[in-house]
Formats: C-alpha cells, structure tokens, sequence
C-alpha cells in the first residue's frame, strides 16, 4: 500500500517535477515528504544524509518520518514549483552554503530548533556566534560520518579558519591532536562555554587539571604561578621548547625571578678570582637541574622546589 503510494509520489515528481508533485506531497504525508525531495535530488553527495542521525524513522526527535528534508531546509514549496518560463527556480527557504546561502542567523536557527540547550547553551554571545560562524561551518550534515565528531579528522576542519593552530600543533612539542589521539574539543566547547577562549574549564587550569589532574595540589609547597594560570609558562597548542615550555631555562623563570639570582650569571671565568671555580648554580644555567619540583613539592624540605 505504502509502496503504492510512493511510486505515484515518484511519478508525479518526474513527470511534472512542480505543483503536482507539491499536491501529492502534501495529500499523501509522512516520508513522501523525502521523497519528493528526492525526486530530483538523487546525488548520492545529497542522499548521505538518509545514512544519518538525522534520518532514523524510529526518533521521532528526528522527524524524519513527518519533515525529512524540510526539517532543516524548511517547507520550500516555492522551490518545488516548477518556474514560470524564463524564471529561476526559487531557492529552498534555508540554504546552507554556496551563493544562494540564506542569512547567518536563520541557517543557525535551522539547527538550534532541535538542538539548543546542553552542550550549546551559551551559544548565543559566543566567539564563534559573534563572528558570525553557524554550525554548518564545522558540522556536514549530508555524509555518513561527520568529520568534526571523529578526533583523526576534526582539527583539519578547525584548521581552515586556524591557521595558527595549524603550524602550532607541527612543533616537536605538541598535545598528540595531530597524532589523533586528542581533540581541540577535549579543551574548547567549540558552542561557546563560560570559561575564557572558549575552554571547557571555567579558567585556564580548571581544564588543564581535567587531565593533569596532579598538578592540582594542595602542596605543602607550592609555586604561586602554578596555581595561578599553567599558560605562564606554557603554551598549549605547540612550541620548538621540550614540554610545551613558552620560552626555554632561564630566561622563563628569569621572567618573574631576578637574573641577579646565584646562578644566573655568565659563567664568564675571567671575572672570577684566580683559583676559583663559576658559581656551581651556574651549571648549564639550568635551573630545573636543581629546582626540578617547578610545580611544587610535597617534601618536607622542599620549599626550594629541589625535591
Ligand atoms: C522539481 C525538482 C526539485 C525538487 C522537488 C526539489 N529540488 Fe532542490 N533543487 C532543484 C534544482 C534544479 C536545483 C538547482 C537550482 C540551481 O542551481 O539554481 C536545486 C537546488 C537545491 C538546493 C541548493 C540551493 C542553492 O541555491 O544552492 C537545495 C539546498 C535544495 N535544492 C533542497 C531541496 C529540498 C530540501 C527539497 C525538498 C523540500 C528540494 N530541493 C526539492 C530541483 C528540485
Ligand atoms: C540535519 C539538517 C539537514 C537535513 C535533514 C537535510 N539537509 Fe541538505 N543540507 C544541510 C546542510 C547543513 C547543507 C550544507 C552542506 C553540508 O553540510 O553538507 C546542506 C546542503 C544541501 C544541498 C546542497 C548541496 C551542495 O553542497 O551543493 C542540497 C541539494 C540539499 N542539502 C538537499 C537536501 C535534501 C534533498 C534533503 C533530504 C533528503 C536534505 N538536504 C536534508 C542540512 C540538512
Ligand atoms: C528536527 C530536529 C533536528 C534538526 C532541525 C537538526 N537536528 Fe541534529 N539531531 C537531531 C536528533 C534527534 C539527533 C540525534 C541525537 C541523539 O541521538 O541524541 C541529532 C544529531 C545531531 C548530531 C550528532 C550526530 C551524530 O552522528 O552523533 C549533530 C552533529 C547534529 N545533529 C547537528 C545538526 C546540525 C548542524 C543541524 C542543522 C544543519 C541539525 N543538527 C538540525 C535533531 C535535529
Ligand atoms: C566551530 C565548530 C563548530 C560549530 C560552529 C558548531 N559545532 Fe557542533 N560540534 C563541534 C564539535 C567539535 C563537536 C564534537 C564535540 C565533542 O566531541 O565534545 C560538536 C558536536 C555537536 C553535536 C553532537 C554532540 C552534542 O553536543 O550533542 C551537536 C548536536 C552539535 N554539535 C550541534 C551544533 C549546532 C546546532 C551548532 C550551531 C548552533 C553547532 N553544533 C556549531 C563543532 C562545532
Ligand atoms: C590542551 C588543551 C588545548 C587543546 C588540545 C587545544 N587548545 Fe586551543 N587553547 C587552549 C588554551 C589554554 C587557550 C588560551 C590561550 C593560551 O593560553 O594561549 C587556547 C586558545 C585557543 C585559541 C585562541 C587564540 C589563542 O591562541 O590564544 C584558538 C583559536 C584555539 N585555541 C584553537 C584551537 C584549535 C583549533 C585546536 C585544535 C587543533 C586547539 N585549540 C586545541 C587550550 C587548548
Ligand atoms: C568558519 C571559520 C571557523 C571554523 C571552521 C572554526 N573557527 Fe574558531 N573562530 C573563528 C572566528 C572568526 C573566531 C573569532 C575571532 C577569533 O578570535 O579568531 C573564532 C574563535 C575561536 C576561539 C576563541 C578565540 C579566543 O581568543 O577567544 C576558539 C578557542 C576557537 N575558535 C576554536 C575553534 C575550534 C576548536 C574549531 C574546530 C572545532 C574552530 N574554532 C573552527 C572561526 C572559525
Ligand atoms: C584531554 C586531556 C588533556 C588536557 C585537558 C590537557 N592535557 Fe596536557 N597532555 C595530555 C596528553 C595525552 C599529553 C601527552 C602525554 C604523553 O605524551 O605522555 C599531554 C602532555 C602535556 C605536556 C607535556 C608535553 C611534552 O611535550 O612533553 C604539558 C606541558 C601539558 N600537557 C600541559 C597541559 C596544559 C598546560 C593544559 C591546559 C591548558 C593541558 N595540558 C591540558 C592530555 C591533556
Ligand atoms: C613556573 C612555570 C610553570 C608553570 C606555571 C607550570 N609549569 Fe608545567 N612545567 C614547567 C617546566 C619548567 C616543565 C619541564 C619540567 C622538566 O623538564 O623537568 C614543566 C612540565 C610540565 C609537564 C610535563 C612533565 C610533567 O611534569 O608531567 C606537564 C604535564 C605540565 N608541566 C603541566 C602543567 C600544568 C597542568 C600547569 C598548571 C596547573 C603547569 N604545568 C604550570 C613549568 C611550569
Ligand atoms: C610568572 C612568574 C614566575 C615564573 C615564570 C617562575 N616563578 Fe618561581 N616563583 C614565583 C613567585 C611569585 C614565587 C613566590 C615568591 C615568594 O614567595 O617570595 C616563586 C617562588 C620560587 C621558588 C621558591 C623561592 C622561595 O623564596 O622560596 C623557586 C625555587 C622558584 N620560584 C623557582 C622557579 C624556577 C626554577 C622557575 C623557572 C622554571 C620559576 N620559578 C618561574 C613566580 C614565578
Ligand atoms: C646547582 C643548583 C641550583 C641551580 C642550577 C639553581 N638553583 Fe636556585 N637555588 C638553589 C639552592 C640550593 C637555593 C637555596 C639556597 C640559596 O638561597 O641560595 C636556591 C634558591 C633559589 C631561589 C630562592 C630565592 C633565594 O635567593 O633564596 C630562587 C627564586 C631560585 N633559586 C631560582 C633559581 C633559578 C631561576 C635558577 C635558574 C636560572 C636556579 N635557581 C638555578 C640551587 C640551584
């Protein structure tokens, strides 16, 4: 009976591919609805999307049973009218890309209709909603797999408006983003978030201690920077240092500590009295040789950081 029905509806759209075809959809209701959309659109590039989230009949969140389609391109009726002669065919009342796309704020509505809310609740006011970037800027709603939800292919997508995350995360020292095991969402909701730069954490270290968690203290001694901001001393998408480090031994520490520090000067042995050895805090300047506990210490004489 059902198959019936939508060999008219196939018929109808092939033969008149307008307002009969518009007749049928609407007399005849649920997935015809698809259908009719399909009559024209077979590209399987447009069909991937009956492979989807989006197209499972039994979700009735979906609508894929009653909208299909329209549930995201909207009623489009114009569009399935067959132009008068001479005339173009009307756009599709949401048009997601290309040269016909519709305004910002309604292809963002098109989506937000379902899915405000959880993840997406401070969308509004966003980065990314302020500078006018909608969700089909990241999410492809028409192929089987959606390359931003997958860790292996997401920052590529990220990466077209990022430039500078890109030649970041090339560096010897990296977050294995590029290696497929971390995402950039692991540490920004791209949605928007309370937290600065879009960060999951409401600070910078509330998402740093969300893996590093023993970074976290209390410790018996601790460093005031560590606990202040992690990005003091490191950068978190990429650098030429070892372990991530903005700027190498001494000059980061000598950002905040005196280069007039034991060690810190040159070891230039002309200035030294004769028979006397550099100041042995002096080795290889590298301050982590002794301090090696930056981030704290829970030892008992640990309130130099050396153990
Ligand atoms: C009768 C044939 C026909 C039907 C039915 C039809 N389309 Fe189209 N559609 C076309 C043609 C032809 C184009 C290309 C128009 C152009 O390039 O100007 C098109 C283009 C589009 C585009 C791209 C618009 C653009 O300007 O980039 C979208 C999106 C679209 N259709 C969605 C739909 C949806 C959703 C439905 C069902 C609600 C639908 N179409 C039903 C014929 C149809
Ligand atoms: C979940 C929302 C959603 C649904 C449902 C949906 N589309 Fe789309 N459609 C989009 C988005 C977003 C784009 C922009 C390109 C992309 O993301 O792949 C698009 C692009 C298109 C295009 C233009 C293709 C191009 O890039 O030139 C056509 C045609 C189209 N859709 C037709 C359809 C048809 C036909 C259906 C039903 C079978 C449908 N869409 C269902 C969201 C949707
Ligand atoms: C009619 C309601 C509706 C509309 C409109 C809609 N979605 Fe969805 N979407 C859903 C439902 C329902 C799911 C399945 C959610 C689940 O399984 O928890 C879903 C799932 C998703 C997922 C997860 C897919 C996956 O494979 O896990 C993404 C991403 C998504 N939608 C993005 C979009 C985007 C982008 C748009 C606009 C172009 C859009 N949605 C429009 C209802 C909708
Ligand atoms: C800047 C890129 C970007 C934009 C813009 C974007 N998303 Fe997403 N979206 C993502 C990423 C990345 C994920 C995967 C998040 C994760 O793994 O935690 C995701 C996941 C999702 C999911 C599935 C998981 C969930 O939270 O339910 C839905 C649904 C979704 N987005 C809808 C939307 C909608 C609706 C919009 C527009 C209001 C939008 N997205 C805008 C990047 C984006
Ligand atoms: C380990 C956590 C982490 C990962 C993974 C991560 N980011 Fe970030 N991102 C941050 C932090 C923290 C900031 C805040 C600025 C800072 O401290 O340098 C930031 C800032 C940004 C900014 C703002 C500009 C700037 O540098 O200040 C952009 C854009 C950005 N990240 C994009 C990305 C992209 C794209 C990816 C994936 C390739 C990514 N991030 C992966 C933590 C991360
Ligand atoms: C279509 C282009 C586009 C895509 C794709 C995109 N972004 Fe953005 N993003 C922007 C723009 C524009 C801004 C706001 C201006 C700025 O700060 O650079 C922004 C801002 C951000 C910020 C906040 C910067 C700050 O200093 O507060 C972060 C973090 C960010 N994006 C991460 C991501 C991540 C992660 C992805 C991929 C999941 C992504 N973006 C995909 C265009 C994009
Ligand atoms: C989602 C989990 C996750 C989050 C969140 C996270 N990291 Fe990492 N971090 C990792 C992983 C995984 C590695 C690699 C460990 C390895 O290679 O053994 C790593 C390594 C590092 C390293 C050592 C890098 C090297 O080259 O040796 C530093 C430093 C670091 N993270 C700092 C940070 C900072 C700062 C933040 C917050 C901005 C942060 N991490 C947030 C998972 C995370
Ligand atoms: C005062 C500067 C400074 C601050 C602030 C700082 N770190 Fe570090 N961090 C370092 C130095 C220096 C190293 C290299 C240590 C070494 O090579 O022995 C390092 C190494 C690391 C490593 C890799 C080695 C290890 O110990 O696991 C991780 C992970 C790390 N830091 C995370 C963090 C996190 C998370 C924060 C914020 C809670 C933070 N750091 C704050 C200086 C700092
Ligand atoms: C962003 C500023 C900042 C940076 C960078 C920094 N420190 Fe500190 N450090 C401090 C502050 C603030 C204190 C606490 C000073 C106090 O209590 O008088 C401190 C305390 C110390 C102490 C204990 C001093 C004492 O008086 O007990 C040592 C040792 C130390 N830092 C070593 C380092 C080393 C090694 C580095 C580089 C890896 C470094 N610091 C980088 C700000 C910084
Ligand atoms: C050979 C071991 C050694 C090296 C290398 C070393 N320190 Fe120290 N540092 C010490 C010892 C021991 C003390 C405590 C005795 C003292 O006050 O002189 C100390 C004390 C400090 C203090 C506490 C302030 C003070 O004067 O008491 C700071 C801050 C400090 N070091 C920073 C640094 C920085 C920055 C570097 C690298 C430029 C560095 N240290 C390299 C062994 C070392």
């Amino acid at each position: 009976m059902l198959s019936m029905r939508f060999v008219v509806a196939l018929f109808l759209g092939l033969a008149a591919c307008g307002a009969a075809a518009q007749e049928g959809a609407r007399s005849l209701g649920t997935s015809t609805e698809i259908k009719s959309c399909l009559n024209c659109h077979d590209d399987p590039k447009v069909t991937g999307v009956l492979h989807t989230a989006h197209s499972v009949k039994g979700d009735e969140r979906t609508k894929a049973g009653s909208e299909g389609c329209q549930s995201c391109h909207g009623e489009s009726q114009a569009h399935m009218t067959k132009p008068a002669e001479g005339q173009l065919r009307a756009a599709p009342e949401v048009v997601f890309s290309g040269a016909h796309a519709s305004p910002v704020a309604q292809r963002t509505q098109a989506c937000l209709g379902c899915h405000e809310g959880s993840a997406r609740t401070h969308w509004q006011g966003s980065q990314h909603a302020s500078a006018d970037v909608t969700c089909a800027n990241c999410h492809s709603s028409h192929v089987v797999q959606d390359p931003v939800l997958t860790a292996t292919t997401q920052a590529p997508v990220c990466f077209t408006c990022h430039a500078e995350q890109r030649a970041a995360v090339l560096k010897p020292s990296h977050h294995p983003v590029t290696e497929g095991q971390m995402s950039c969402s692991d540490c920004h909701n791209p949605h928007g978030s309370v937290g600065p730069h879009l960060l999951v954490g409401n600070t910078v270290n509330e998402t740093c201690y969300g893996c590093h968690d023993e970074k976290r203290g209390p410790m018996l001694w601790e460093h005031p920077p560590v606990q202040e901001d992690c990005s003091l001393c490191h950068t978190p998408h990429g650098s030429v240092q070892a372990s991530l480090l903005k700027q190498r031994t001494p000059y980061l520490c000598q950002n905040c500590h005196e280069s007039s520090l034991h060690n810190s000067q040159p070891l230039s042995g002309a200035s030294l009295p004769s028979g006397s050895s550099p100041s042995r805090m002096a080795v290889l300047r590298g301050c982590l040789n002794c301090h090696s506990q930056v981030h704290g210490s829970n030892h008992p004489s640990g309130i130099r950081f050396e153990r």
